[in-house]
């Protein structure tokens, strides 16, 4: 089985993750860790709590994170996508007894990777302020990691928050610099490959008659989401960033990936853009080539992924 760790901001789409996740047969799922992003971090941790009773899976821990950015200050959470609650606005019932764990999102993150050397897959689908704050408490979980999959980035496409800049990125870019040059494995799952992962409405629905409960749930909480890529974006659906970036651990032959070094711009216009050199490239600077740790996503089956996701959710 695949041991992760999701670190999340839910927010619709990390609902659709954390879902896929729960419901993959393959994954043990060893805790979530939330943070600040799509909605404040003490709304993504409700959510957590509330998708923990939906899918059926309370024994999985969930630890609170960071509230803001490591150095810059907080960019407004982003309504318009995912709704004031983060669940498209959709009403829901918060379970009387959930409670996060008492130790934060950074210490769970360097404990569990400790207690399971080699085996952990740390998947962050929200800003990276937990997961730079997990290394400079312990960098050696750099090297006691087994992968790290990040939804965040755009290696050749246009930003989604900016010309330059995604989201994840952009909501804390000095701590995504830190992890892209820590010395762990990482998998850039970015807008290069989450705008070729757009989910129609058809499947959507039939994931909901297949599974009421969370199916059902699911499809309400994405017609916020899908009208905002329909009249902003001009898609057909919605994009699939964070449940891509959980496929990815399950099926990276769906992946076509390129090896390279990716550098964070950290302020100005150009903030939360992150530069992708491909290994080999001689570059006057020889600062480009200094590692190539970072397997960037640049191409995708969608057909597989909507596939896949029908099938586990259903
Ligand atoms: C990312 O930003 C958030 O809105 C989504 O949950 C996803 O993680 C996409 O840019
Ligand atoms: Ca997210």
């Amino acid at each position: 089985k695949y041991k992760m760790i999701i670190d999340t901001d839910p927010g619709v789409d990390d609902a659709l993750a954390i879902a896929f996740a729960a419901q993959h047969p393959d994954i043990e799922l060893l805790g979530l860790t939330t943070v600040y992003g799509n909605v404040s971090v003490e709304q993504s941790t409700k959510n957590a709590g509330y998708l923990l009773d939906l899918l059926d899976i309370k024994h999985v821990p969930v630890a609170k994170g960071e509230a803001v950015p490591s150095v810059q200050k907080p960019h407004p959470f982003p309504d318009f996508v995912h709704g004031k609650n983060g669940f498209g606005d959709v009403k829901v019932t918060y379970p009387a007894d959930f409670q996060p764990v008492a130790e934060h999102a950074a210490d769970f993150i360097v404990r569990v990777i400790n207690e399971h050397p080699g085996e952990v897959i740390l998947v962050p689908v929200g800003p990276l302020a937990n997961i730079a704050l997990a290394l400079k408490k312990d960098p050696t979980i750099a090297q006691k990691v087994k992968q790290v999959v990040i939804m965040g980035g755009a290696a050749h496409v246009a930003g989604n928050v900016s010309p330059a800049a995604e989201a994840n990125i952009w909501n804390d870019p000095h701590a995504a610099q830190k992890v892209f040059e820590a010395p762990w494995p990482i998998v850039m799952v970015g807008l290069d490959v989450t705008y070729q992962t757009i989910m129609p409405s058809e499947p959507m629905a039939r994931i909901a008659a297949a599974s009421p409960k969370v199916g059902g749930f699911l499809q309400k909480i994405c017609a916020f989401y899908a009208n905002f890529y329909r009249n902003v974006a001009g898609f057909n659906g919605f994009s699939l960033h964070d449940p891509a970036t959980v496929m990815y651990v399950t099926n990276p032959e769906l992946f076509t990936t390129v090896r390279g070094q990716v550098e964070v711009v950290k302020e100005g216009a150009g903030a939360g853009k992150t530069f992708f050199a491909p290994e080999g490239k001689v570059y006057a600077e020889s600062y480009w080539s200094e590692r190539d740790n970072v397997q960037v996503c640049t191409d995708v089956d969608e057909a597989g992924v909507l596939a896949l996701i029908e099938q586990v959710l259903s």
